[in-house]
């Protein structure tokens, strides 16, 4: 087992050569040639044991994302339908220009972390498990201003470190708009289009920024559609992205639209999260009940959604919370 624990750190390695160097050259060449052997009947046993930095662990799944997409992710057509073009066209750029940068907009329990989940286990094996997975969320993070400083070299390090070690790395950051702007213009070159930082590409990396920013404006335009009368799926990406761009560049509070990423063009696409409504929680609930392997039981969940606060007052058309409290919630009630 040890042995073979070693093989695959040494195959999970870039530099080879300088991981056998305290051998003795015999034992080396002995050992060399015997796991020149090995490797050869039993690479894909080696590489089940340790993720690597290889196709092996990371390879997207098209197929599998838009699944997720259509089955799991509920009342979210527009970012379902942005999501699986941006990621799949990036995905199968050989040739990238620039990393591929996702700002995800909405309120919570809208589906932004849930997405991002999605995102990674389309990609890497080990989803949001994996090495090359990083989430930070700002105020667990980076939760003191006058520590900005070391926030900031320390973020530039990780992110430098983690995509030497391996290219295809994905960050994921959530409460964005608590960042700090210095915070964010520190990340802002690993976004651009560099071919390289001190030797160092960034472009096959994926940055996804998660925030509520801009979630009032989203909800406005789902509610001027409803009381319109029009479907909620008539709503498109235009009609949002006003709204988006808009909020974007008014809102003083947030952190986030202080800084250039906007002017510059680093962010690839804006991700609007609609407001869901009853049915959309009560699917929710029942796919939540199946997880934790309960059988769906639609009065249950029923009962549990008519408890929840919705909007407008007398129409209780919106739910406020989404589907963030529902895995708590449905324990009340089952
Ligand atoms: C991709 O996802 C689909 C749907 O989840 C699955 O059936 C298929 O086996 C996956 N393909 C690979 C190569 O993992
Ligand atoms: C990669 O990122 C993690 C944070 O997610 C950090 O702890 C680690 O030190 C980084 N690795 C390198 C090599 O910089």
């Amino acid at each position: 087992m040890r042995l073979t624990w070693s093989l695959a750190l040494l195959l999970c390695s870039s530099t080879m050569s300088g991981a056998i160097e305290p051998i003795s050259t015999g034992i080396a060449m002995g050992i060399a040639a015997a796991v020149t052997g090995f490797l050869a009947r039993y690479q894909n046993v080696l590489y089940y044991f340790q993720e690597c930095c290889r196709p092996e662990w990371m390879s997207y799944n098209k197929t599998g994302l838009e699944e997720d997409l259509r089955t799991k992710l509920f009342g979210q057509h527009v970012a379902a339908r942005v999501i699986l073009k941006a990621v799949t066209g990036f995905m199968n750029n050989k040739n990238p220009r620039k990393p591929l940068v996702l700002s995800l907009h909405g309120w919570t329990g809208t589906g932004k972390n849930y997405v991002s989940q999605l995102i990674a286990e389309s990609i890497y094996c080990k989803g949001m498990t994996s090495g090359f997975v990083h989430l930070f969320t700002a105020t667990a993070h980076f939760p003191h201003e006058m520590h900005l400083e070391l926030y900031k070299s320390q973020l530039q390090q990780w992110i430098k470190g983690n995509v030497t070690n391996c290219p295809r790395s994905m960050f994921i950051f959530d409460e964005m708009d608590k960042m700090h702007p210095g915070l964010i213009d520190s990340i802002k070159p690993y976004l651009d289009f560099y071919d390289n930082l001190d030797g160092v590409s960034y472009r096959q990396a994926i940055f996804i920024f998660l925030s509520n920013a801009g979630g009032e404006n989203i909800v406005q335009v789902a509610l001027d559609f409803w009381t319109a009368g029009r479907e909620r799926e008539e709503i498109e990406l235009k009609h949002l992205e006003t709204a988006l761009s808009l909020s974007v560049f008014n809102n003083k509070n947030s952190g986030f639209w202080h800084t250039s990423l906007i002017d510059k063009n680093l962010v690839d696409f804006f991700v609007p999260f609609l407001p869901l409504e009853y049915k959309h929680v009560v699917q929710c609930g029942l796919a939540e009940m199946a997880a934790k392997g309960l059988t769906p039981d639609e009065e249950v969940v029923d009962r549990m959604a008519r408890d929840l606060s919705f909007f407008p007052k007398e129409e209780r058309v919106f739910s406020r919370q989404g589907c963030k409290i529902i895995s708590s919630r449905l324990d009340f009630y089952i």
